[in-house]
């Protein structure tokens, strides 16, 4: 088996503690024969303060000749607060690698998670596709007369009709391979009439090349009412960058929160290209530093990177030793328990050991 290079990068804030966690993990499974290596990458707040470092060419270079996968932690830290570092890293490795489909499950993997009143784990099982190359994020605009009464700030809008199809593509195909039936898209096409018009019209052209799918347009704000009302309704949902960035935090809500919530971001059209894994979640700078943040989102994370790699068993596994942990109360506080990052880790680490 041809080995695979995997790149760590753990960030900021929490990032590094709930990144060593996820590198246990990946080295037990290393042990168990799986040929990975592993590759850390010091970059982050901490060395772009130290030398001006953010995400140098030859990094980039060496990823996209050798790596299969990047873990990245989480990045933002208050020191950095025009966040230039994380733009450089997380575009970078997003625009860089055009890994246009941020994949955001929202599966409660307990009922103990769920927070709607009468609602099980059987509720709450979805997944949304975050289109990730454009939108508002790739940062077109500019400010005018910058800090003058007559200021002007512009972020332009960025849908291309290649964009929004082929994101919406890989929901379908992704519904299709999932044996799911119903994809909802979510925009705001009453008030942004040009951009959203066009994902509309995409929606529309696309969903009738996949006959055995219902397809839901469904507004963005009306999306987050339904989802607190009924979250059971939804199997697969795409929308843009920013509506994606949003609407997966109030889903990681209903999965028992960010401790919970991980992303694969990935190019569907060639599954070979490398991923991007990563916890939803940020650096929560108030948790950094005290061993208290919950593992579960990045150790999830892995799961998603194994199956990405060809070992989907493995994801289910790590996902059933989570299941089992928090059923049995093995949790960081964030859950209501009263272990540490550490021991979270390592009570799921061993599960999956005996399993
Ligand atoms: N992809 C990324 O790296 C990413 C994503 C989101 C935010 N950020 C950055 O992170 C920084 C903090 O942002 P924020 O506070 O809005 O978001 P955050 O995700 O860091 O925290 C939001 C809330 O969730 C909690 N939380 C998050 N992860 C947790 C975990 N593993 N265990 C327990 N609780 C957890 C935090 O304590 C906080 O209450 C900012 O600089 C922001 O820009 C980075």
């Amino acid at each position: 088996m041809a080995e695979k290079l995997i790149a760590l990068i753990p960030g900021d804030g929490i990032g590094p503690e709930v990144t060593r966690e996820a590198r246990r993990l990946l080295e037990w499974y290393q042990g168990q024969g799986l040929p990975l290596t592993l590759w850390d990458l010091d970059l982050g707040a901490e060395r772009y303060l130290k030398d001006g470092t953010t995400f140098p060419k030859e990094v980039s270079d060496k990823i996209r000749a050798e790596c299969s996968a990047v873990f990245l932690g989480a990045l933002g830290d208050p020191r950095v607060p025009d966040m230039s570092h994380a733009r450089d890293i997380l575009f970078g490795l997003r625009f860089g690698f055009d890994l246009y489909a941020n994949i955001r499950p929202v599966r409660a993997l307990s009922d103990r998670l769920v927070p709607l009143k009468g609602r099980t784990r059987a509720d709450v099982d979805f997944v949304v596709f975050r289109e990730n190359t454009e939108g508002v994020y790739v940062g077109v605009g500019g400010q005018v007369r910058r800090g003058t009464p007559h200021e002007i700030a512009i972020n332009e809008d960025i849908n291309t009709r290649f964009g929004v199809e082929r994101i919406i593509v890989a929901a379908f195909e992704h519904a299709k391979q999932h044996g799911k039936k119903r994809v909802h898209m979510a925009d705001k096409s009453n008030a942004m009439r040009h951009a959203h018009e066009l994902w509309l019209r995409v929606f529309d052209e696309v969903g009738q090349r996949y006959p055995g799918i219902e397809r839901q347009h469904v507004y963005v704000d009306a999306l987050c009412l339904y989802l607190l009302q009924d979250p059971s309704q939804f199997e697969v949902v795409v929308t843009n960058n920013l509506f994606g960035d949003i609407v997966t935090d109030l889903g990681a809500g209903l999965q028992g929160g960010l401790g919970m919530a991980c992303s694969a971001n990935v190019h569907p059209a060639d599954p070979t290209r490398l991923g991007l894994f990563e916890p939803v979640h940020g650096s929560a700078p108030p948790l950094a530093g005290k061993n208290v943040a919950n593992p579960f989102a990045s150790l999830l994370t892995v799961g998603a990177l194994l199956s990405h790699l060809g070992y989907p068993e493995h994801e289910r596994h790590i996902e059933r030793a989570i299941t089992e942990a928090v059923d049995s109360g093995q949790v960081t506080r964030d859950l209501g328990g009263d272990l540490t990052t550490t021991q979270a880790a390592d009570w799921v680490i061993e599960r999956i050991k005996t399993a």
